[in-house]
């Protein structure tokens, strides 16, 4: 009997499932899914057998094809990490039913209310599994170790549509029978209902399960790509503009790491609460909004997510201890295509924001430096609560380092070889590493491998990235101590990323009067960016400027990316001192909370219980 994984109760002596068949009755009335869970195991098997399971109320569990009742029990106490383990006893089973129901305050999903909709007519609802969510949709073993494959039977009201990171079946009218103990047949084949089904033959780990069901509408980009959202026109014409180059990364992408393994490559943009940029879903990436900016640059999330198509969803981190396998190595892969479809110097750029954004979470990091490394201890650690740049970037500087030391041509090659190796497996980094040492011979001697997968901090042979336009904007930051403003000619082609990088590496705080007069002149606080936006009103709170509270105010009251609520929330909290910003803060949240999804929620409330 030993854990897997530290954010599990999946133990090693029991078999994993290998497929799980989901029957889900939608009820938007109560912000819940009345639902069923068939999982199949590889042979039969007598003995318990542990489940992960957060928020869920267990109905009964059943073997399939007696309906006999199987002894199960739920963890009384829930883990504040782990959730609840849900043990089932097996007689010689190979397959257990099990009928639950979700809560409405389950943590993977958001439930939006037609008014927090943009037609304001319709229910929304979507899911957010990573990094340990799964769970409080339906129980399973929740570890990337152990692989599934799926199909799902969703059943909503007939003025919704459902999409899912799986290939969609068909939609049609519920069928009698069919319910496999959901819920009743009479409410399942009610009038008004229908039933989307999906498959997903390929074995994913579980934090990659995802759907969204709501009045959705889609508009065709590519061969292999349409981009869906809410049925919004306007909306779905802009970023069906804004992701008019997917296909062409695509092609990039397959270039570089072989092919593309998911057949669909199809894009979701979610309402403003979308806690993350993206989320590599397969088949089916979710986005938020706030990508869209009519400027292209939303190419860049789409790069990083479909990158994940081969690092992160086709090799996978074995356990959230190893997330830096998921996460370097896509940034590394992200960047890649970034310089074969917008330039080197466009790559560059994006390795300077990433090398600041290494180094301040690095600082963040000081008193725990443990969350420095690539290879972590996570026991009763919460993997929410510690996420940063740390596992992109030091894990992007990791394989940059390896690919200066053997050349590009050989690097290539390298990760070809790697992904066609692991493919569909999970790995953790002394696996990686003995691929590395076992196909690069001697590289052990050119580089610590040590001092970079269990060192904490930033190796010495990190390195910070040279091109004009990077060095020029990190020296007009530094300007900005003197007092010195970039000219209007300096700044006349700059987009939102050379603004951030600029605001980025300004101190941290700075002169109310220089903050104003560069507001003044530059209009940073209305910005459409929000990169651009928050990185300013981050400089602004910090520098006390009360003036821009209420674009602050507005900015946590519009969008639940995480990216942003952190920064902004923190910001209010820190200062010692500043007793109206930390009201304001508090206020905010208790009017906002509500619009957020609960995974924006709980890292929220963490921020403000550490300094209220
Ligand atoms: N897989 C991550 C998002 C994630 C990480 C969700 C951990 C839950 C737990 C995704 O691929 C990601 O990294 N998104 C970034 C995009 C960016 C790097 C371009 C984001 O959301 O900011
Ligand atoms: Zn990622």
């Amino acid at each position: 009997m030993a854990p897997v994984d530290p954010h599990s109760f999946t133990d090693s002596s029991h078999p994993f499932a290998t497929h799980i068949s989901l029957s889900l009755y939608f009820d938007f009335a109560s912000s819940a899914i009345n639902a069923s869970a068939l999982l199949t195991l590889p042979t039969p098997y007598s003995g318990p057998i542990f489940l992960d399971a957060r928020s869920l109320s267990i109905t009964s569990i059943v073997d399939p094809k007696t309906l006999i009742p199987l002894p199960f029990s739920l963890s009384p106490i829930p883990d504040p990490i782990k959730g609840q383990n849900l043990t089932v006893s097996l007689s010689n089973q190979s397959s257990f039913l099990i009928s639950f129901c979700t809560s409405p305050s389950s943590s993977a999903l958001q439930w939006l209310s037609p008014p927090q909709t943009f037609n304001k007519t319709l229910p929304f609802v979507y899911t957010q599994c990573q990094s340990i969510h799964a769970r409080s949709v339906f129980p399973c073993q929740d570890t990337p170790a152990a692989r599934i494959c799926y199909s799902a039977r969703i059943n909503v009201p007939r003025q919704l549509s459902a999409v899912m990171s799986a290939r969609h079946v068909e939609r049609r009218a519920p069928l009698s029978g069919e319910a496999a103990m959901a819920c009743d047949d009479a409410l399942w084949c009610a009038e008004g209902r229908v039933v989307e089904e999906f498959v997903m033959e390929q074995p994913i780990p579980p934090y990659l399960f995802a759907f969204a069901v709501g009045e959705i509408g889609c508009r065709e980009v590519g061969p292999r790509t349409r981009v869906y959202a809410e049925l919004v026109p306007e909306v779905l014409d802009a970023a069906a503009r804004e992701f008019a180059g997917t296909e062409e990364m695509i092609r990039q992408g397959e270039k570089l790491f072989g092919p593309y393994e998911w057949e669909r490559f199809d894009l979701l943009v979610l309402p403003p609460s979308f806690p993350y940029g993206g989320m590599e879903n397969p088949r089916m990436v979710f986005l938020t909004p706030t990508v869209i900016k009519g400027d292209a640059s939303g190419a860049q999330v789409v790069a990083h997510e479909l990158a994940h198509s081969w690092t992160g969803n086709l090799i996978t981190n074995k356990s959230n201890e190893d997330f830096w396998l998921n996460e370097g190595f896509t940034t590394y892969a992200e960047r890649r295509i970034v310089e074969v479809v917008q330039g080197e110097e466009r790559a560059v750029l994006n390795i300077g924001i990433g090398w600041r954004g290494l180094n301040e979470d690095v600082e963040r990091f000081k008193d725990n430096m443990e969350f420095t490394k690539l290879k972590t201890k996570q026991e009763g650690v919460d993997p929410d609560d510690i996420y940063s740049q740390i596992p992109y970037e030091k894990g992007f500087q990791f394989l940059w380092r390896i690919e200066r030391q053997i050349g590009r041509a050989a690097f290539d090659e390298f990760i070809k070889k790697y992904i066609a190796t692991f493919k569909f497996q999970s790995i953790d980094t002394e696996t990686f590493l003995n691929f590395l040492k076992a196909n690069i011979p001697a590289i052990e001697k050119e580089i610590d491998l040590n001092v970079w997968t269990e060192g904490t901090g930033i190796p010495p042979d990190a390195i910070e990235p040279v091109s004009n336009i990077y060095t020029k904007i990190v020296s007009l930051a530094n300007e900005f101590k003197f007092g010195m403003m970039p000219r209007e000619d300096e700044v006349a082609d700059w987009h939102g990323q050379e603004w951030e990088l600029y605001l980025e590496n300004l101190p941290k705080s700075v002169e109310a009067s220089q903050v104003e007069a560069l507001d003044a002149r530059y209009r940073l606080a209305e910005s459409k960016d929000y990169e651009v936006k928050v990185a300013f009103l981050q400089l602004a709170i910090s520098s006390g400027c009360r003036e821009y509270y209420s674009e602050v105010e507005k900015t946590l009251k519009e969008v639940g990316r995480m990216k942003y609520l952190r920064p902004l929330y923190t910001a209010l909290v820190q200062g010692s001192g500043k007793e109206e910003a930390k009201i304001l803060a508090k206020r905010v949240f208790v009017e906002a909370r509500d619009c957020y999804h609960p995974i924006a929620q709980g890292v929220v409330e963490s921020i403000l219980s550490k300094h209220l």
